[in-house]
């Protein structure tokens, strides 16, 4: 079972970058259009231009505002369930008001006419990549909108069956509903790691877009791609801790680069 995510929630922002010139998005573009096997492992700042906010982004980052032990692990919720739980009913508020941005429609469109040579790794648990129309998408960090039971399900706890609350809670046994994502100190969905780590083993190309790499084991997924000989490009606004693994760094925003990359 891999590690589960441990990470500095607070790691600083590191520098900013020249942006992209366009030679070095054309001659990407050509590596992609020849390559079989293309993997997209993105982060927070995918959906940063759907009006997401991210994590680690200096004023505006979650981690800026909350403490990460308390509102993304399981002892924090066991702490304050109220108060953990509606955090999540606010972020799932803003993810229902919020579209796939261009980013994710270009990953989905090249996807969809090109069959089978593309997966879409993603920490981010807003389905915004399955929403614009990726298939098959690897959710590291599982998904905000599904729930799960907090204690092991009882043959009384049904998800179609729950008493009202915040929390809500299984009306004979009470045991406590939570957002169906990952914590800091659980581990990742085995299969799901499982099919992201071969996606990243036989890739040619890894793009990595949107994350700080401040949390693994999902970060990982550069060096193992680095390892397998793949070429492994950051897309960024601003340099990451995966910046050292990368083959090749673009600055500029997941929605303007990956249109110019895929459209
Ligand atoms: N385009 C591309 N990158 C962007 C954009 C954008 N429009 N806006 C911000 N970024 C970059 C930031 O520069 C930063 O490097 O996105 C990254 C967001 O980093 P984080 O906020 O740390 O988010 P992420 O890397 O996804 O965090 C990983 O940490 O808290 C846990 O489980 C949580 O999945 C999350 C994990």
């Amino acid at each position: 079972m891999p590690l589960a995510p441990s990470s500095d929630p607070l790691s600083a922002s590191p520098p900013a970058r020249p942006v992209a010139a366009s030679g070095e998005v054309q001659a990407l573009r050509q590596r992609l259009a020849a390559a079989c096997q293309i993997a997209v492992l993105t982060g927070a700042g995918m959906s940063a231009e759907s009006g997401v906010p991210t994590f680690r982004d200096d004023s505006s980052g979650y981690w800026s505002q909350f403490n990460p032990q308390e509102m993304a692990s399981e002892a924090g919720f066991r702490a304050h369930p109220q108060r953990v739980w509606n955090w999540y009913a606010h972020r799932r508020a803003v993810i229902a008001r919020v579209e796939p941005n261009a980013g994710h429609l270009a990953l989905a469109r090249w996807s969809r006419t090109h069959e089978g040579r593309m997966s879409v790794i993603t920490q981010n648990v807003d389905g915004l990549h399955q929403r614009a129309g990726s298939a098959g998408v690897l959710a590291l960090h599982g998904e905000l909108m599904r729930n799960r039971w907090l204690d092991r399900p009882r043959s009384c706890c049904d998800l179609q069956r729950v008493a009202p609350g915040e929390p809500p809670s299984c009306p004979v046994c009470g045991n406590l509903l939570r957002p169906a994502v990952v914590w800091f100190g659980e581990a990742l969905p085995a299969s799901v790691w499982q099919a992201a780590e071969q996606a990243a083993q036989g890739a040619e190309v890894l793009l990595v877009v949107g994350t700080s790499g401040a949390v693994y084991p999902a970060a990982g997924l550069a060096q193992i791609a680095r390892r397998s000989g793949a070429h492994v490009v950051v897309i960024n606004t601003q340099a990451t801790e995966l910046d050292a693994v990368a083959s090749q760094c673009l600055t500029g925003s997941a929605a303007r680069l990956l249109p110019a990359l895929f459209d």
